[in-house]
């Protein structure tokens, strides 16, 4: 466009109206604010400092107040009618809050957080461990116990009220009444709604512990978790920039490498990015991840053919196609604010001897075994009725995972001495034995089981020592080497 001064005078005519225009929006919407949100989100306030001020207090030193813009009328107004509204001193309100409420003024996050896994965390109906809860443990432990971590499915009674069978619970797959998933305050709790309690360990830690997946544990052993520890206050939790290796660099936090910022990513609620393995099968696989145009994501192991750009798959298009080796590069990229490559590459490759040997020695032999023991009648198709198959579960589920959870966030004890050490003892000493003793109840002989060991194990290089012994040399060294230490004889 040509710059004469007539165009400069119609331009600044033109902005004088757009800034009339606006400021007679903003009057407008904040007439329309006073009426009709302002009055009871401050009728709710007053009421409830005397009803629960713990509540209100919360809510002061939140975000969401200081700025004045977001009120508990903002969060809890529902319509008449809708599933879950009940009026409440004269308005129409939900106790219940959904992403959905706070999708209005955070679209990203709740996007991102609505494709992951976290929300879809409560959908375990058909799982080995659903069969494991409801029917060896019970209906309530699985509600109070899986649910509290997963999320359940929330219903509402007939005055729109929670039921107590289903609420409280902020499970982080929850599957709540207005169809979206999860509950953003398993992480954020409420009413302060904070990024500086959501970035710290113990967070996640919450549901991210234990004998099956004990990351936050992991995570303290760690040189990562101790520097967290000994230099909190650097960690400068609280900032509103947090951008791993510029705004801090004392530790990374759980926050740190699976969601946080770096250099050159913005902050992720899509907890899956940046992870190319999943240890949680018995037998572990790399995954890429397929985006949709509905909105959605899923995994998909290496090997099968991958879809391009454009495809149409599970009823919609492909967007966009994060190949493992994509999302490792991804987690790489946080790894990179605080070290060199060098040591990341051998992070990696230190991370994936463990997996493949998890895998090979161990995992795929077993898992071939139990299936010819099930193909031939020597177990039942019942998971839990026969002691070897807990033998088993726990060897892949407990163990097995910690082993390569270890190793994936350098926790050492976990990888061996809770980890392999135990997939080890558990195999050759427990597992090997009750092969033996099903067979020998099926067949009076354990003839079948040694041709199994043979078939699966005896090809593996790694059990050689279970069937031709360890040399006398290796025995020779050992036995000198623990005398030196403990004194003549002392090796019995
Ligand atoms: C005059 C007092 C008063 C006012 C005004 C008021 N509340 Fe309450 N509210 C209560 C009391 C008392 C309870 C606990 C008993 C009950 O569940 O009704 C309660 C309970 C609630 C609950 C929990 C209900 C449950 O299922 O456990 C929510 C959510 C709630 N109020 C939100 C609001 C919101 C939002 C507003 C403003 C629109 C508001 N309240 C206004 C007194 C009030
Ligand atoms: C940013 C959104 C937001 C704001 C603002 C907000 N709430 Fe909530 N509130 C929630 C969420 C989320 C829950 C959890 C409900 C669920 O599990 O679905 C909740 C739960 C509640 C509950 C029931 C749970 C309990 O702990 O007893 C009450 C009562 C309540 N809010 C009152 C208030 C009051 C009063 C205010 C204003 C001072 C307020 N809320 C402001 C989002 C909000
Ligand atoms: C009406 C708009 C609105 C709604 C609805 C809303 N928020 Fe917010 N939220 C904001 C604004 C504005 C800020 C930024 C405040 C500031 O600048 O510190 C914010 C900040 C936040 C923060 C960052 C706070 C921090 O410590 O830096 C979190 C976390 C958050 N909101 C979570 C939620 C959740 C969860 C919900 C739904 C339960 C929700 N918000 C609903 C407007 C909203
Ligand atoms: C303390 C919280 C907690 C409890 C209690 C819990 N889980 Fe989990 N569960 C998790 C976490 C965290 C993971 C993910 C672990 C990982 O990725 O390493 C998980 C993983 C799973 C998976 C694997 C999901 C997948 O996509 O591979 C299933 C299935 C499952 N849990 C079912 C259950 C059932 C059923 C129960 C109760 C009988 C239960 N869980 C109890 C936290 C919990
Ligand atoms: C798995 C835990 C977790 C869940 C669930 C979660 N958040 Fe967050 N959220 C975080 C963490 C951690 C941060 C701080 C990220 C950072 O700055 O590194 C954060 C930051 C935020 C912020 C501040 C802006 C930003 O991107 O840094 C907003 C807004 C927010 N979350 C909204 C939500 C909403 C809305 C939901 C529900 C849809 C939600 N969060 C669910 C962990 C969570
Ligand atoms: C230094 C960065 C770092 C920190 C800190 C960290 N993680 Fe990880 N996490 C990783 C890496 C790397 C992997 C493996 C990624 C892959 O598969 O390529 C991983 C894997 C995972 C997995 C997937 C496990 C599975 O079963 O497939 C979960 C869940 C997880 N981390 C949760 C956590 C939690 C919870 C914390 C904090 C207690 C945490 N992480 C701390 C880097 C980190
Ligand atoms: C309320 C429980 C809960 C909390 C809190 C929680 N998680 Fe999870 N997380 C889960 C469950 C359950 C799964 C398994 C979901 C599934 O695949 O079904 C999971 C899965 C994951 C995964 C694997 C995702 C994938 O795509 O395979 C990562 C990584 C993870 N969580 C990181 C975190 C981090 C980081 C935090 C804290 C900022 C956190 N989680 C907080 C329950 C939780
Ligand atoms: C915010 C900074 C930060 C980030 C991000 C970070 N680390 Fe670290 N890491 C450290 C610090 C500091 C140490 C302590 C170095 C030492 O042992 O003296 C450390 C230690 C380690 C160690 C132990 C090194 C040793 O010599 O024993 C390994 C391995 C490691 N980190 C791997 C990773 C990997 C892999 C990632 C990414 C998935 C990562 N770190 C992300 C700061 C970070």
């Amino acid at each position: 466009m040509e710059r004469t001064p007539r165009s400069w005078l119609a331009r600044g005519a033109a902005l004088l109206a757009l800034t009339f225009l606006l400021f007679a929006h903003a009057a407008f919407a904040a007439a329309k604010k006073s009426e009709v949100d302002v009055e009871p989100g401050k009728a709710c306030i007053k009421c409830h400092l005397k009803e629960s001020p713990g509540i209100v207090a919360e809510w002061k030193k939140s975000g969401h107040n200081k700025k004045k813009t977001v009120d508990c009328y903002d969060c809890h107004a529902a319509h008449q009618g809708d599933k879950g509204a009940y009026e409440h001193h004269g308005e129409f309100i939900t106790t219940i809050v959904t992403p959905k409420a706070c999708a209005s003024c955070h679209k990203k996050e709740v996007e991102q957080q609505q494709r992951s896994h976290h929300a879809k965390a409560g959908q375990i109906l058909a799982s080995l461990d659903n069969l494991l809860g409801e029917v060896i443990g019970g209906p309530a432990a699985v509600n109070a116990g899986c649910r509290q971590c997963h999320g359940g499915i929330v219903q509402v009674d007939d005055h729109g009220k929670p039921t107590p069978q289903t609420w409280p619970n902020t499970g982080i797959g929850r599957i709540n009444i207005d169809g979206t998933l999860g509950s953003c305050s398993a992480c954020h709790a409420r009413h302060s709604f904070s990024a500086a309690q959501a970035r710290t360990p113990d967070t996640c830690g919450k549901c991210h512990l234990g004998p099956d997946h004990p990351q936050i544990e992991i995570y303290n052993e760690s040189k990562h978790g101790i520097l967290y520890r000994a230099n909190v206050d650097e960690m400068k939790l609280n900032a509103k920039k947090w951008v791993a290796g510029v705004d801090y660099t004392a530790a990374p936090t759980c926050a740190t490498c699976h969601m946080g910022a770096t250099r050159k990513q913005a902050v992720t609620h899509d907890v899956g990015e940046r992870i190319s393995w999943t240890l949680r099968p018995a037998i572990s696989t790399k995954l890429n991840m397929i985006r949709l145009s509905n909105g959605d994501e899923f995994d998909q192991p290496e090997g099968k053919v991958l879809p391009k750009v454009g495809d149409e798959v599970k009823g919609a298009k492909v967007t966009e196609v994060l190949t493992w080796d994509q999302r490792r590069k991804l987690m790489e990229d946080v790894c990179v604010a605080c070290h060199s490559q060098g040591l990341v590459d051998g992070h990696y490759k230190q991370f994936d001897d463990l997996v493949n040997l998890y895998n090979d020695k161990f995992a795929k032999p077993i898992a071939a075994v139990m299936k010819e023991l099930q193909d031939k009648g020597y177990t039942t198709a019942s998971p839990f009725d026969e002691k070897i198959e807990w033998t088993w579960y726990e060897i892949w589920h407990h163990e097995g995972r910690r082993a390569r959870h270890g190793a994936s966030m350098n926790g050492p004890d976990y990888t061996w001495w809770h980890g392999m050490y135990e997939v080890a003892q558990r195999t050759y000493f427990d597992w090997i034995p009750e092969l033996k003793e099903v067979v020998r109840k099926k067949d009076g002989n354990e003839k079948f089981a040694d041709e199994l060991l043979a078939k699966y194990f005896k090809p593996i290089d790694g059990h050689d020592w279970y069937f031709n012994g360890m040399s006398r040399d290796a025995i020779e060294k050992v036995r000198k080497g623990y005398e030196e230490r403990y004194g003549k004889d002392t090796l019995k």
